[in-house]
């Protein structure tokens, strides 16, 4: 099964971003991200056989996330992937940890994950133009509280992400 470990939005921050997204779009077209699977990627595993998700799990359970506010301040687009995201100006240092000690306690279990870099972001947009200019929008307050692991199940009409399990702090 496709897993990844996630920060999942309450209802309020989620219609949020549904906001930016629809300005977004105005601006930039494109295929918006179904509201119900909006998520930050801490850490993306892939493919995973049915017999790790527990030593996944076990891996996750070692890690103490704190509670912190997260501001999505920083609306922005990537012109390699045509992604239109929200994006926060600081990342701070409680989530830089979560991401660390996650992503380590994954290594220690050998459980393979993209190693690339943690970029805090929320993609909105996918196959999107390149606004002109990209607009000001009122920075959303995010109390992060916990992660989850997630899995990605891809249906006809696209992927459907369904939270396995969560952890808070
Ligand atoms: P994205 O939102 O920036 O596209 C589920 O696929 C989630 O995992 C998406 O949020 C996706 O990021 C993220 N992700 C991170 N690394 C990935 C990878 N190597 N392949 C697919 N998705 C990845």
């Amino acid at each position: 099964m496709r897993l990844f470990f996630a920060l999942w939005p309450d209802d309020e921050v989620r219609a949020r971003l549904e906001r930016w997204s629809r300005e977004l779009h105005a601006l930039c077209g494109g295929r918006t991200t179904r509201p119900e699977n909006l998520h930050v990627t801490l850490a993306f595993l892939g493919s995973v056989e049915e017999t790790q998700v527990a030593e996944v799990e076990r891996a996750a359970g070692e890690v103490a996330p704190k509670a912190v506010s997260l501001v999505l301040d920083q609306p922005g687009y990537w012109k390699h992937n045509r992604i239109a995201w929200a994006g926060a100006s600081v990342v701070p240092p409680e989530l830089a940890a979560l991401v660390s000690d996650l992503r380590g306690a994954l290594a220690k279990s050998r459980i393979g994950f993209d190693a690339k870099p943690f970029v805090s972001h929320v993609t909105l947009l996918r196959d999107a133009r390149e606004p002109r200019a990209i607009p000001e929008l009122a920075p959303i307050e995010w109390r992060l509280e916990g992660f989850a692991l997630v899995q990605s199940v891809s249906l006809p009409q696209g992927s459907r992400y369904e939270i396995r399990k969560s952890w808070k702090g």
